[in-house]
């Protein structure tokens, strides 16, 4: 073909994809969203940072929008009202998600309570974990564990007192939270603060974080499946097979242990932890859980569970250093409820501690660290404010929009703790303004565990400490820039150097 006939071609092939799109979306009565150029659909709208570039659009296309991921039809939600309609009236309707190629690896998929449909397996999993993990009771019995661990925290911080060694805050509360999940599942330290020492279950985490945070485009165009182009899958299969062989060698042992042959004779038989309350269970009747379950399961939760919770307290103490008068008011709280006592706070404070929490709430506004909550997906047509959300269409719900929203709150970029004490705003799934964790049935079930961790180990940290930035930098020049991954990140870490109070 010439390059006349070619030049004359191309505008029209494009003008045709033009027409076929825009009589497709039309006619579909999809939410209205930017145009969608053919194949890559809106994929251009997308920038390093999706939460900020889709809030941006929802100003021009409203909270309920519309977009084109290569093949995958996309719908954001970006406003209380709207998150109402689809994680309360039609929470059935959107209780199915779009399983990421990177967890298609190793059967995993098959055993996710995160990305399996809402069917009876994941129901089946879910009851489990709630049973046996996540219930108050459990809750109650394993508060010496998470004590041990936030007085493992202090402890640290303390020798980086005594040595003045910058402390990498991120880092802290990610081995603190670590370790107070090996310990309730297993019983188990799993990592170390110093980085001397070896960490290989630490590094596998952080590394199927890594992998797991990055945009696949095999997701957004099926038929490169097969081709794996930018590497993720094989590199999540290492990954999760590597966590898994940890955490199959921690069930070995516990197996041997518990027959009484066991060479390991510092392994308790009976340590009444996650993993002996399941080997239990699958003892008696392997189809209530087996011995797959559980390795997934263990996998599953530290990747919902760690990065999530120290991200929130790096985050946290970012805000406060910032603003030293929200820090002091905090500190002095705590200090007052904890007059005369040694110990530090017992999760039964918590509740004596509303601007503690008020602090965290806040933190948790602007810094939601899964910003679109974990994508869902349409099970069947929904018609939602006179729109259709087809079937498979996936569903964001922008958190980190909402949470900035000039209609919904005072002074959104403000870090102000005080809007939360007058009124009942809570994170617990009911106020749609704040939901952090989501709401509904796919909403977070370790969200008791996560409030219990969050405030222990930030009411201790400001309580036992003061915090300076590294490098004398000024507080008023702290950079609150974002990476956007499987978290919700502080592009740069906060380092910072405690002295003891
Ligand atoms: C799901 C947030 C801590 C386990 C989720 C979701 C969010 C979330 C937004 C998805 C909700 C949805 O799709 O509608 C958080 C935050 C945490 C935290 C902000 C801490 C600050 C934890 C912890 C655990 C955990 C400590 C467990 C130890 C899970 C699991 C799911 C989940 C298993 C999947 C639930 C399902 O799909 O049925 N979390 N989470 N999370 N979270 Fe958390």
């Amino acid at each position: 073909m010439d390059y006349y006939t070619l030049s004359f071609l191309f505008p029209l092939v494009l003008a045709l994809a033009y027409a076929i799109i825009n009589s497709y979306r039309r006619n579909s009565r999809l939410p209205p969203g930017p145009f969608p150029l053919p194949i890559i659909g809106n994929l251009l709208h997308l920038s390093d940072n999706p939460h900020q570039s889709l809030a941006t659009l929802a100003k021009w296309y409203g909270p309920l929008m519309s977009l084109k991921f290569g093949t995958r039809t996309t719908v954001v939600v970006s406003s209380p009202d709207i998150a109402k309609d689809f994680f309360q009236t039609h929470d059935h309707s959107f209780s199915g998600r779009p399983i990421p190629d990177t967890v298609r690896v190793v059967d995993h998929d098959n055993y996710s309570l995160v990305w399996l449909p809402a069917g009876d397996q994941w129901r089946r999993l879910r009851k489990i974990s709630k049973e046996y993990l996540f219930s108050v009771q459990r809750l109650d019995a394993s508060e010496h564990i998470r004590q041990q661990k936030v007085r493992d925290l202090l402890d640290y911080v303390n020798q980086c007192c005594a040595s003045g060694k910058v402390v990498n805050m991120g880092g802290i509360a990610f081995t603190t939270s670590l370790n107070a999940l090996s310990n309730l599942m297993f019983s188990l330290d799993s990592a170390q603060y110093d980085s001397v020492s070896s960490q290989e279950f630490k590094d596998a985490v952080s590394a199927l974080l890594e992998v797991g945070g990055k945009p696949n485009i095999a997701d957004f165009f099926p038929i490169l499946k097969p081709f794996d182009p930018q590497g993720l899958k094989r590199h999540s299969n290492v990954c999760i097979k590597k966590l898994l062989a940890i955490i199959d060698g921690i069930v070995d042992q516990r197996l041997q242990a518990r027959s009484g042959s066991s060479v390991h004779d510092n392994v308790p038989s009976k340590n009444n932890d996650v993993l002996d309350l399941l080997l239990n269970i699958n003892q008696k009747d392997e189809s209530e859980i087996s011995r797959d379950d559980i390795t997934h399961l263990f996998l599953e939760l530290f990747i919902a569970g760690i990065d999530t919770t120290s991200s929130t307290i790096e985050w946290a103490m970012v805000e406060l250093i910032h603003r030293p008068h929200i820090l002091e008011k905090a500190r002095l709280e705590v200090t007052k409820v904890m007059e005369n006592k040694k110990n530090i706070i017992q999760e039964s404070d918590i509740a004596r501690l509303p601007y503690l929490q008020a602090v965290i709430k806040e933190t948790l506004r602007l810094h939601p660290p899964i910003p679109f909550l974990v994508p869902h997906q349409a099970i069947r047509d929904v018609e939602i404010q006179g729109y259709l959300v087809p079937k498979n269409a996936q569903i964001l719900c922008n958190v980190w929009a909402m949470g900035r929203d000039p209609k919904i709150w005072l002074h959104p970029e403000k870090f102000m703790p005080e809007r939360f004490l007058e009124g009942k705003t809570d994170y617990k799934g009911q106020s749609f303004e704040l939901i952090p964790f989501g709401a509904g049935r796919r909403s977070c079930p370790g969200i008791n565990i996560a409030h219990r961790m969050l405030h222990m180990m930030l009411g201790s940290l400001i309580r036992e400490f003061d915090w300076k930035l590294e490098g004398n930098m000024r507080a008023q020049d702290m950079d609150m820039d974002e990476k956007f991954g499987l978290t919700l990140q502080r592009k740069l870490p906060l380092m910072v150097i405690p002295t003891k109070i």
